[in-house]
């Protein structure tokens, strides 16, 4: 028998990539690949990249420059490049480092073994399609490998919105929702793995409008489905638009029990004349509006959201509006950017605000939304929260998990184990996590 050859995935950008990796290390297991956690001992090389911003793309080919002296020591090493960079630049990356043997877009992961079966007979392998096969029924897990607490499952891929700042419509393709059966055969087998936790993925998973046995289901009715999977004790989704946050969407918040009470519903900007111009079709009341009901179902529902600050023509007013808007949400965790000038898209051939002006905007945004997350992580003190546990924590002899509401908690380890779901009171609040002491059942 031969050794297993090894395969070494680095994961960049967004959680759908996430699940990528997973899937296209499975593909390649079936070519006799094991995971490795480092690239020197690896036969092939993958990086799984992101194209969202100027800086994620950057990073793979400085990156890729770096794997030079390991293809020198190992000729027989193969490097790819999956993901959303592979299907904007497709050949260029291979003209621009000739040390990549393979390029494959994120749509095209089924061909994977073909691909590798392509290099190590020395030749090039590019694919950057959007075929017309199911990719996920052909990328079906094989094993029955165990896994731990917590998964994703991709629902929905691609978008139709086309924000004028964003490549997402490009490199991921128009908006596809999967099957209905096939989400609910992958979550219970994700359950008898030993998952309790699944947190459905689409780039507009609110919009999921999938086949199911009656016709198409809302992401609510697949949400229910999810809640009879025996087993499976929570379920979350991401990443939402406002505009699809439909009725039965926010009714579900009220009323399904392992739906948790954390919410991702970028907004980007606070000003209707930004809002406007970035193609967003939601005005900063709409959006506060949406919010008031969402709590109204769930009234300790904690919010998050996306802003880019410094978008083409943005001026101190319209980021001012932004201030008010996080003001008036009081977000539990929120990820801000400077707007990145991605070519291709509407906004690239604005009026560009300037970088210094840009990076003041961003501190002062995150100053105020990191003390809102502060406020309400502090505010968790002396309750009681639910905890899935996840691993060992940092220091000896702790156990770290996920609250309700996705706050890092760490407890005593001798009385919980991974996987274990926990009423936990919380009695301190730290930069990042909080800590507490697990409740008697
Ligand atoms: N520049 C900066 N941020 C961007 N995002 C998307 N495109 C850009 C861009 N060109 C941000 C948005 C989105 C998140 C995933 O990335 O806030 O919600
Ligand atoms: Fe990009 Fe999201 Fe806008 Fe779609 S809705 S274009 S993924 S920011």
């Amino acid at each position: 028998m031969t050794a297993p050859k090894k395969l070494f995935i680095k994961t960049y950008g967004c959680q759908m990539n996430v699940y990528d990796s997973e899937r296209m290390a499975e593909a390649l297991g079936g070519q006799g690949y094991i995971e490795t956690q480092s690239a020197e001992d690896a036969d092939m090389i993958l990086l799984n990249t992101c194209h969202i911003r100027e800086k994620a793309a950057e990073k793979v080919y400085s990156e890729l420059g770096r794997f030079r002296g390991l293809k020198a020591a190992n000729p027989d090493l193969k490097i790819g490049v999956a993901g959303c960079v592979a299907q904007a630049e497709g050949e260029e990356i291979m003209r621009r480092q000739p040390l990549v043997d393979l390029v494959v877009g994120p749509q095209s992961y089924h061909r994977l073994p073909e691909m590798e079966a392509k290099t190590r007979a020395g030749e090039k392998a590019l694919d950057t399609d959007f075929p017309e096969e199911d990719k996920f029924e052909k990328l079906k897990a094989r094993p029955k490998a165990k896994r731990g607490p917590t998964a994703f499952l991709t629902v929905q891929e691609g978008c139709d919105k086309f924000c004028a700042f964003c490549v997402v419509p490009y490199t991921r393709g128009a908006e596809v929702s999967r099957p209905v059966d096939r989400i609910l055969t992958e979550a219970r087998d994700l359950v008898e793995r030993g998952v309790r936790e699944i947190t459905l993925l689409g780039q507009n998973v609110n919009a999921y409008h999938g086949a199911g046995p009656d016709g198409d289901w809302s992401l609510a009715r697949l949400i229910w489905a999810l809640n009879d999977v025996d087993g499976l004790e929570r379920i979350r989704f991401t990443t939402s638009h406002p505009n699809d946050m439909a009725d039965d969407l926010i009714e579900a918040h009220a009323d399904c029990p392992k739906l948790m009470p954390y919410l991702h519903l970028p907004v980007q900007s606070g000003s209707d004349r930004i809002l406007k111009r970035m193609n967003r079709s939601h005005t900063a009341e709409s959006y506060l509006r949406l919010i008031e009901r969402l709590r109204a179902a769930r009234p300790d529902l904690h919010m998050s959201g996306d802003f880019i600050v410094g978008f083409p023509e943005e001026t101190e007013q319209d980021f001012q509006d932004t201030l008010a808007l996080v003001e008036a949400v009081q977000y539990g965790s929120a990820f801000s950017f400077k707007y990145s000038t991605r070519p291709g898209t509407p906004a690239a051939e604005r009026p560009q605000v300037d970088e210094a002006e840009k990076d003041d905007r961003l501190q002062r945004l995150q100053a105020l939304l990191t003390r809102q997350q502060r406020a309400l992580q502090d505010a968790m003190v002396g309750r009681e929260v639910g905890v899935l546990f996840e691993k060992p924590g940092r220091l000896p002899g702790q156990m770290v998990g996920k609250s309700d509401y996705l706050h890092a908690v760490h407890v005593d380890s001798d009385v919980v184990v991974p996987g274990d779901l926990a009423r936990v009171r919380i009695l301190s609040s730290g930069p990042n996590s909080l800590a507490g002491e697990v409740l008697p059942r």
